[in-house]
């Protein structure tokens, strides 16, 4: 049932074009420039009136909201808050009529996320769920919403959830500017980029044993740090986390930006730091960034554009990705840390698929 695979993480790893590809099927409509979201025609009107939308999620699909926030704040110019959705409802949040709830939960069955999504319903506000499983409590108590359409996922680390769950919330954002805040000729461009993504993150994945050769020289760090910005910050700090939750190496992300904030303080010969350095708007920031980490010997791998060599005598590993309009980068940068995480906890004989004191639903709060 692992279709080969050694583990479920790889395999769903590794399944990601296909998941992708099923994610994106019938509601990408190249023909008429728009994007189909068959479960939220009913509520269209009221999410785009919304004066604000709040995502609730827990995790990686927490990790994933903050992709969507950057995407929906981009294109439809709604502002959009992200939750720790064990935080939201504790506190006794303020929902306002317009306001609109969205939980994103692989599982469907995320205690704290469900918890919120009743304070939501309570407060009578909309709320949508962007889930996996079908049937679960989530998508039922919401009152619409999104399938990833992605199949089961088994690995307890949550991968292709992940890059579906940031596909539905461009999915999404770009539903929210059809024809307000986007151009048709804009938004042709952002259908067709979207649809080349899952052939992108094939060519990513043929990068799997030049990344397996990096995390070879890498697997005794005790320590790592992942750095990125804007559209990149989020996917840094999944690439901690797929790190710690398999590999136990303690790792942090952050936004690039912060680390001179005190991370740097962290930073000597024996510090790996993961840098997403796309060329986007935010490429010659991070770069000075990479430079200040390699001033004090740290020991940098960066993610860039493919054909770009200007980062080869800083970094220690250059692994080159194809380029991207900035908003999708993120579906195309966590695949080398996912790989990177998989092949360091393989070598260090952790149970990747089974993570200590981890279970794939976390249904008490
Ligand atoms: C990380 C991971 C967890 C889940 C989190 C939320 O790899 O799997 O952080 O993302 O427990 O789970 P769902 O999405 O099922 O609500």
């Amino acid at each position: 049932e692992k279709g080969g695979y050694p583990h479920f993480m790889l395999k769903e790893i590794m399944e990601q074009p296909e998941a992708l590809e099923n994610c994106l099927r019938g509601r990408l409509d190249l023909q008429h420039n728009t994007v189909k979201l068959g479960g939220l025609i009913d509520v269209m009107d009221r999410i785009w009136a919304a004066d604000r939308i709040i995502i609730c999620a827990c995790g990686t699909s927490w990790h994933a909201g903050l992709v969507g926030e950057y995407l929906i704040e981009e294109f439809a110019r709604i502002p959009v808050e992200v939750e720790y959705a064990s935080e939201f409802r504790y506190r006794n949040p303020v929902l306002r009529p317009n306001d609109v709830v969205i939980a994103i939960s692989q599982s469907g069955e995320t205690a704290d996320t469900l918890a919120a999504v009743r304070e939501a319903k309570r407060q009578g506000v909309l709320t949508l769920g962007i889930c996996n499983v079908v049937g679960s409590t989530i998508a039922r108590e919401t009152d619409a919403g999104v399938y990833l359409h992605v199949g089961p996922e088994i690995g307890v680390a949550s991968t292709k959830a992940f890059t579906a769950q940031v596909a539905v919330l461009t999915m999404l954002a770009l539903k929210l500017a059809e024809g307000r805040t986007l151009s048709e000729a804009e938004m042709a461009q952002a259908l067709r980029a979207l649809a080349e993504i899952p052939d992108k993150v094939r060519q990513v994945l043929t990068l799997d044993e030049e990344i397996r050769r990096i995390a070879h020289v890498y697997r005794y760090a005790s320590n790592f740090l992942y750095l990125g910005r804007g559209y990149n910050f989020p996917v840094a700090l999944e690439g901690a986390l797929k790190l710690k939750e398999i590999s136990y190496i303690h790792a942090e992300g952050y936004p690039a930006a912060e680390m001179k904030h005190g991370p740097i303080a962290l930073i000597d010969r024996f510090m790996p730091v993961v840098f997403i350095a796309m060329k986007d708007r935010t490429y010659d920031k991070v770069v000075s960034n990479i430079e200040e980490v390699v001033a004090r010997q740290g020991s940098v791998i960066a993610i860039t554009d493919e054909g770009n060599g200007e980062l080869d005598k800083l970094c220690e590993y250059v692994i080159r990705i194809p380029p991207a309009p900035d908003f999708l980068t993120p579906l195309l940068t966590v695949i080398p840390l996912q790989l990177l995480a998989y092949h360091i906890a393989v070598m260090r004989g952790c149970n990747v698929d089974q993570p200590r004191n981890l279970a794939k639903s976390v249904t008490v709060e």
